[in-house]
């Protein structure tokens, strides 16, 4: 058990002791420590909550001995005991010892991609996570990659012809060239458990799953993170001292995904976008999805856990993943259980979760051949922003063109991710056809009683919900 965290950072090791009085907090962003030393003033805090990017910065992690990964994030969500181990990188470190540009820099300067300059520090570290992972870009991959990133006076037009060329034109990355004084480096740190206790707060870090039950019990009261994606807005909005915090971020039991002819299961510890290539081919409407989940940097940090934890009626994963008739594995201190979705959302964030359960892993079935399976987010704007509803929808036919089993599963009707339940009752071995389509269309109302917030009118939401089972009749007659 060790009680300080260490990390690298202009090339050295940095270690934190969080008991000395001039210390940070466990719970003190990277941004905020970021913004406290002298050379690192590049990171902005525009928003605070994951939504601008102006806090954007990189961080690489070991791949097994050999090599890093790196992953763009938004330091504003991060708690610092959650980069121990890692490698921080932000705007200082691209140009090299002479003070030369990074190739992504320099790219940014001959295209005009800044006018103010508040965003380009992060708009500079998405690209040089682009750059790192992608040769040869495709336009749908250099928005991706900006989608975290606001900027308000440029225009992107620049940014993206700055990122098309960086990474075509390869030039000297000197930070290639530190790699293995890097990986020696991030190899020294130790991996045990962290354990920080302050005057006033109590961060674990365990790294087995038996550590976190005994933490829990101890801690009752203790906040589960994985991610932070959502309880970091705790303490960055609405300025709470969270006193007990247990981080499953290095729980190696947590971040297995196993492939099976059946089913896919994928810890509850796996981040979105560590997911998403092995999702992509079996489960097209949970990519389809994954998508369109917040930016890189959220995604680069959120969970399949933290999601399901969060039991959001909004969360963009649940429609779809009760679709696919998944279930949730809830392991508690002595037992393990399986939980279908349906069974597991209870109401408001409630959940069949009991007080000593953590989410370990969700599994997902493969759907039968010939089932189609489609997923709807509808939000103000298609990236980065909030479902006013969305919908997870599976069908199955039969030969003779009559449905056989069908889920409406929708998120933003109703308190929690609910079934259309008298809708599906009602299709179950009727014809797959328009006429009896717009009928259900009707039936759905019944379900459901929206209520009308910021985001849209309970009307607009009824509308939309029976659009939506229209639009899945519609692609599945244009596909078949
Ligand atoms: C800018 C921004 C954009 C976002 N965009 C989207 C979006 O498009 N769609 C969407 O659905 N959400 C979105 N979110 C919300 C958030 O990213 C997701 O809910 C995410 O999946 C949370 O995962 P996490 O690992 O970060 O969770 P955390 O913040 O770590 O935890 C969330 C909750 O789950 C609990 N929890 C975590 N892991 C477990 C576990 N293993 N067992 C039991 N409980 C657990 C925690 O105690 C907490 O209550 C966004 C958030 C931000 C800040
Ligand atoms: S400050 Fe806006 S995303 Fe972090
Ligand atoms: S250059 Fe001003 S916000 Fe992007």
């Amino acid at each position: 058990m060790i009680s300080e965290i260490s990390f690298v950072l202009d090339s050295s090791i940095v270690a934190i002791d969080f008991t000395k009085p001039s210390s940070p907090k466990p719970t003190t962003t990277v941004l905020n420590y970021l913004r406290s030393l002298p050379g690192h003033k590049g990171v902005k805090e525009g928003c605070a909550e994951g939504d601008c990017g102006a806090c954007t910065v990189v961080l690489g992690e070991l791949v097994g001995n050999k090599s890093i990964r790196y992953k763009s994030v938004d330091s504003c969500l991060l708690f610092l005991p959650m980069i121990h181990g890692r490698q921080l990188i932000t705007v200082e470190n691209l140009k090299d010892r002479s003070g030369e540009l990074h190739p992504v820099q320099s790219a940014m300067v001959e295209s005009s991609g800044s006018q103010c300059g508040f965003c380009t520090p992060g708009i500079v570290m998405s690209l040089f996570s682009l750059y790192k992972n992608t040769d040869h870009p495709t336009r749908l991959e250099i928005d991706d990659a900006l989608t975290g990133n606001l900027c308000r006076c440029t225009g992107y037009k620049p940014i993206i012809e700055a990122a098309a060329h960086a990474c075509v034109h390869k030039g000297l990355d000197h930070l290639s060239g530190d790699n293995s004084r890097i990986i020696g480096l991030l190899k020294s740190i130790p991996k045990a458990p962290i354990h920080i206790k302050t005057k006033l707060q109590s961060y674990f870090k365990p790294t087995s799953l038996s550590a976190v039950f005994s933490h829990r019990r101890q801690h009752p009261k203790a906040v589960i993170i994985s991610g932070a994606t959502d309880i970091a807005l705790r303490v960055t909005k609405k300025h709470e001292l969270i006193r007990e915090i247990i981080d499953l971020s290095d729980v190696a039991e947590l971040k297995a995904i196993a492939n099976s002819p059946a089913a896919l299961t994928i810890g509850a510890g796996v981040t979105l976008n560590e997911a998403m290539p092995r999702i992509e081919r079996d489960f097209p409407a949970l990519y389809n999805m994954l998508s369109v989940f917040g930016s890189q940097q959220i995604r680069n940090l959120a969970t399949f856990g933290g999601n399901l934890g969060s039991a959001s009626p909004i969360g963009d994963t649940l429609p779809v993943l009760m679709a696919y008739g998944a279930k949730v594995i809830l392991k508690g201190p002595k037992s393990s259980r399986n939980v279908f979705l349906d069974d597991y959302f209870l109401g408001y964030r409630k959940t069949a979760r009991a007080a000593n359960e953590l989410i370990t892993a969700i599994v997902i079935p493969k759907p039968r051949n010939g089932a189609a399976v489609r997923s709807y987010k509808v939000s103000k704007r298609k990236d980065l922003d909030i479902s006013t509803l969305s919908g997870g929808f599976k069908l199955d036919t039969k030969n003779d063109g009559t449905v056989k089993n069908i889920v409406l599963a929708y998120g933003g009707m109703a308190e929690k991710t609910k079934r259309a339940t008298t809708a599906e009752r009602f299709l179950v071995g009727k014809k797959w056809n328009r006429e009896t389509v717009e009928l259900a269309m009707l039936l759905i109302d019944k379900d459901f009683t929206p209520i009308s917030d910021a985001r849209a009118s309970a009307e607009f939401r009824r509308v939309a919900a029976r659009n939506l089972l229209l639009k899945f009749w519609t692609d599945t007659v244009r596909n078949e």
